[in-house]
């Protein structure tokens, strides 16, 4: 696998969320992140259906438009009896105003619609590690859970207060940051990142 030289990588999201996240792990490394914001990049729509697909389509926006290597994060909550939903829609369940409070909400009425008692859940996050040159690399993760309401926790970002990963209970937004870190489906594709890529 083509490793990463010390340098510019791009972190191909506008997410505040998944930006803080990516920049932390990338901290022990010697990777300079730079932000696609921070370089007026777009941000393009997500038209595949794949997380996958998604986080191709944006690192290779943001390495072609850059001239540097870029890594986007496609990731989304994929719950049991909701056939996976809302999936790669998870930001879009949001709608416009990006809110998460209303995106529960809709998760929850979506459960009691279904009149299930199966709450399980994952998360899902492929990362896209793509070159200038059209080169592509893909890394996944996800960390299995169930789902508890009504939310709980401040921290962290997106359907974080409503996730408990098995074996804890506590929900993401509920846990320090260095604790999602140990267990996030983000990291576990991140860990994979740096095996291929990073380490020496
Ligand atoms: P996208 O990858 O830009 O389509 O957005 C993924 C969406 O999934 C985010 O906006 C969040 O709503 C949700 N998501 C992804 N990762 C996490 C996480 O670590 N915690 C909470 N929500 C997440």
């Amino acid at each position: 696998m083509r490793k990463l030289g010390p340098g510019k990588l791009v972190i191909a999201t506008h997410n505040a969320g998944k930006l803080n996240e990516i920049k932390g792990m990338i901290e022990p490394f010697q990777i300079e992140a730079v932000a696609a914001g921070a370089l007026d990049l777009d941000e393009p729509e997500e038209t595949e259906k794949t997380f996958a697909g998604n986080a191709a389509l944006k690192a290779r926006a943001a390495a072609r438009a850059s001239g540097l290597p870029a890594l986007a994060d496609d990731s989304g909550l994929a719950v049991t009896a909701l056939g996976g939903a809302p999936g790669v829609y998870s930001a879009r369940w949001a709608g416009e105003k990006k809110d998460f409070a209303a995106a529960m909400a809709k998760v929850e009425a979506a459960l009691a619609d279904a009149g299930t008692e199966d709450f399980s859940a994952r998360f899902v996050c492929v990362l896209c590690l793509a070159w200038p040159d059209g080169e592509e690399a893909l890394f996944e993760g996800e960390v299995k859970g169930a789902l508890r309401f009504p939310p709980r926790g401040d921290k962290g970002f997106g359907y974080d207060p409503i996730f408990v990963p098995e074996g804890h209970d506590r929900s993401f937004a509920e846990m320090e940051a260095s604790e999602k870190r140990a267990l996030s489906h983000r990291a576990r594709a991140f860990d994979q990142f740096i095996a291929a890529c990073l380490a020496p």
